[in-house]
């Protein structure tokens, strides 16, 4: 396994975990942080052993947002020509389910980094905010975007605005959460969560997200006949013979993800 020193990973059955791991910065995302995250995911993503990838932070912090420090001194061109945050794309683009564990703080990036996943699970304690207006500077990692997909406008406007946080009662309200658990619960509810996405069928689990996600890039009557045809290929695998089998003779099914 890869040495890293601002994460820390572990591959729990099916299950890849990334734990954001900068405890003197509240996980502050800079871009060595970055750089780690991505390999790992990449690591994930080639590994037919992980089903579903997993990213937590601490108790305090899930993460409080782009590394300050490191992007005051930055101009204009030098965040222009770096093309500063668009590597986080590649989380977006990763095919292999996603889910964020939030406890604490999950400011600016930190709130874009949760929501580039595609299940957020959050504590009771759980803050989220794109405070980024009080920096002066905007969400740069599709906050305004995704807050505004997830929350609407008027929600997303006031927070991006006036940089207001919201607790997890309101965020699971509002629909930017799915679900919220005790803090000492986190862990165990994501892991569990983690755990029955990676135990169906990974191909057909890599065509629900793709299907979701498209819901997000197209029409409805696109989007639909995009899902059709999808649906009619999963019964081109294996796995949608034994699912259906393993129904019909009452039993668990046991998918050889192909
Ligand atoms: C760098 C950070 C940091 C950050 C916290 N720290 N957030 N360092 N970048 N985003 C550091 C502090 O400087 C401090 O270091 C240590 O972490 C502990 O933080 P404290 O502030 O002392 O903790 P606390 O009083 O508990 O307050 C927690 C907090 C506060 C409310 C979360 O840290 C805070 O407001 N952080 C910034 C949140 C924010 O604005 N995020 C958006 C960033 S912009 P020292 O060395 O002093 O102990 C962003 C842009 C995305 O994400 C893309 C578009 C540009």
């Amino acid at each position: 396994m890869t040495e890293y020193t601002t994460i820390r990973t572990e591959q729990v059955d099916r299950v890849g975990v990334i734990t954001l791991h900068r405890p003197e910065a509240l996980n502050a995302l800079n871009t060595q942080l970055m750089t780690e995250v991505l390999d790992a995911v990449t690591g994930y993503e080639r590994d037919p052993g992980i089903g579903a990838i997993l990213i937590t932070g601490s108790e305090k912090a899930f993460a409080a947002g782009a590394d300050i420090k490191e992007m005051q001194p930055q101009t204009y061109a030098d965040t222009f020509a770096g093309d500063l945050f668009a590597a986080w794309d590649q989380l977006a683009q990763a095919r292999k389910p996603t889910i964020a564990a939030v406890a604490g703080y999950a400011l600016g990036g930190g709130c874009e980094l949760a929501m580039l996943c595609d299940v957020l699970l959050a504590a009771d304690t759980a803050k989220f905010g794109q405070p980024e207006i009080k920096l002066g500077v905007i969400p740069g990692i599709g906050g305004s975007q995704r807050l505004t997909r997830a929350v609407g406008k008027a929600k997303a406007m006031e927070m991006v605005l006036t940089g207001r946080l919201i607790g997890a009662e309101e965020a699971e309200r509002a629909g930017l959460v799915s679900r919220v658990v005790p803090a000492a619960e986190l862990l165990t509810e994501a892991h569990k969560v983690a755990a029955t996405i990676a135990g169906m069928s990974l191909p057909i689990a890599m065509m629900a997200k793709e299907s979701v996600n498209r819901s997000f890039e197209t029409t409805l009557a696109e989007g639909i006949r995009f899902e059709r045809r999808i649906f009619h290929a999963t019964f081109a695998t294996a796995d949608q013979k034994e699912g259906m089998a393993a129904f019909i003779d009452k039993r668990p099914p046991e998918f050889n993800h192909s």
